[in-house]
């Protein structure tokens, strides 16, 4: 028996919540520090576990799974009309560290649960229906956010910089993915790449992780542009020395120079005066790491947001398409759902998405807007409604 919650308005749809929960605490465990933080890094053990997890989950829904040499990973429902571009949508389930449990998660577990729903309603689609599971939206390991999307929207860049790329261990990405099971020597990373026009719409499910429909009261945030980060490395070198013999005018600490520099970044970000724009140096390590030893090396990252790309750099916003954000808006009044047109400050895969299909995205209230640490949450009420509003839209854009 499941609670169900029934008030679709034209059929008879359900989101079975309690399932939906389970799966998303069961996923949590896949995780390499304790609950309830959730860590779960590109390629590790506990990566491999949960993508395992969710290719089951795809596979007891009746779809069809299929991995792409970086690990994308796709569950489709063939239409009747299987040559028409297919309608997606996903989202990814790497977390950052001591994350929480919701972030991307909802989006790939809830596309699951939508497509269940619409099973047990029933419903036949005449176009094909696929979920993906986009590999690597968060930077975490190898410094490369949407590392799976930015692939599938056809980087060329990315195709080259992915020989030489390694992680903080200094293992190289394609050893990792081949211990993962993927990259394997046949493959050729530019097979990755889409083929525009292979969606018809692509639809991303999310947390908001920012705090307005909640203390709004708003049960749907209908995304209509995604701000892109920017990032810089920034290596510092100095002397280095012994900790109570070097005077201080003697001294070129490498940690101080970092320190200013992030505190910099904060008086540019504030001096801007625009209140989209945001920096944050989130991390910043010295070398040796001695407490009685002047750093003689510094490393930091510098990540910036700004939806206004002068005020910015490097990868571009996104607009949502107007189809599909009206279409939302349409289904968000069919079912009586409070909503607003709003954009993400975060970045996701609909980012890159957007380069290769009409894209959209569905916010639901998060607790306090916390997210990126373990206390993300969302009730189910808000993950019920979202998957709703995602069932009624894929039935929707069937018809385009
Ligand atoms: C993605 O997690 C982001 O940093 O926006
Ligand atoms: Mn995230
Ligand atoms: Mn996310
Ligand atoms: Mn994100």
């Amino acid at each position: 028996p499941h609670s169900s919650i029934q008030n679709f308005a034209s059929s008879s749809l359900s989101v079975d919540t309690e399932s939906l929960q389970n799966q998303i605490d069961e996923l949590a465990t896949f995780s390499d520090t304790p609950a309830p933080s959730v860590t779960r890094i590109l390629y590790t053990d506990k990566d491999v576990l949960a993508r395992r997890y969710i290719k089951n989950l795809m596979g007891i829904s009746g779809l069809s799974v299929r991995e792409d040499a970086v690990g994308n990973i796709f569950g489709r429902w063939d239409g009747y009309e299987p040559n028409l571009p297919a309608v997606a949508t996903g989202s990814h389930i790497d977390a950052i560290p001591y994350s929480g449990k919701y972030d991307g998660v909802v989006g790939v577990l809830g596309a699951i649960e939508a497509i269940n729903s619409l099973k047990r309603s029933g419903f036949k689609p005449r176009r094909s229906l696929e979920i993906i599971l986009f590999t690597s939206e968060e930077p975490t390991r190898f410094g490369i956010g949407c590392l799976g999307s930015r692939l599938l929207a056809g980087s060329e860049v990315l195709v080259k910089a992915l020989q030489i790329t390694v992680d903080g261990q200094n293992k190289s990405f394609l050893d990792a993915a081949r211990a993962a099971g993927y990259a394997k020597d046949q493959d050729d990373l530019s097979s990755v790449f889409l083929r525009k026009g292979s969606y018809s719409a692509f639809v991303e499910l999310h947390i908001e992780q920012g705090p307005i429909l909640e203390e709004e009261g708003i049960s749907i945030g209908i995304v209509t542009a995604i701000a892109a980060p920017a990032s810089i490395k920034v290596e510092f070198e100095g002397n280095g020395g012994h900790a109570g013999a070097v005077l201080m005018p003697n001294r070129n600490d490498a940690g101080l120079a970092a320190a200013e520099l992030a505190l910099a970044v904060e008086k540019h970000v504030l001096e801007s005066g625009s209140i989209d724009t945001v920096g944050t140096v989130g991390i910043l390590e010295l070398h040796p790491g001695a407490i009685n030893s002047i750093p003689s090396k510094s490393h930091l990252e510098i990540d910036t947001r700004d939806i206004d790309e002068q005020r910015r750099n490097n990868d571009p916003p996104a607009l949502s398409d107007k189809s599909i954000t009206e279409a939302m808006e349409a289904a968000s009044k069919e079912l009586n759902l409070p909503h607003k047109l709003m954009i993400s400050r975060a970045y996701h895969d609909s980012l890159f998405m957007a380069r290769v299909s009409p894209m959209g995205m569905i916010f639901i209230p998060c607790y306090k807007g916390y997210s990126h640490k373990p206390e993300e949450y969302a009730s189910h009420q808000d993950i019920a409604n979202g998957v709703k509003l995602k069932d009624s839209r894929i039935r929707s854009f069937e018809d385009c």
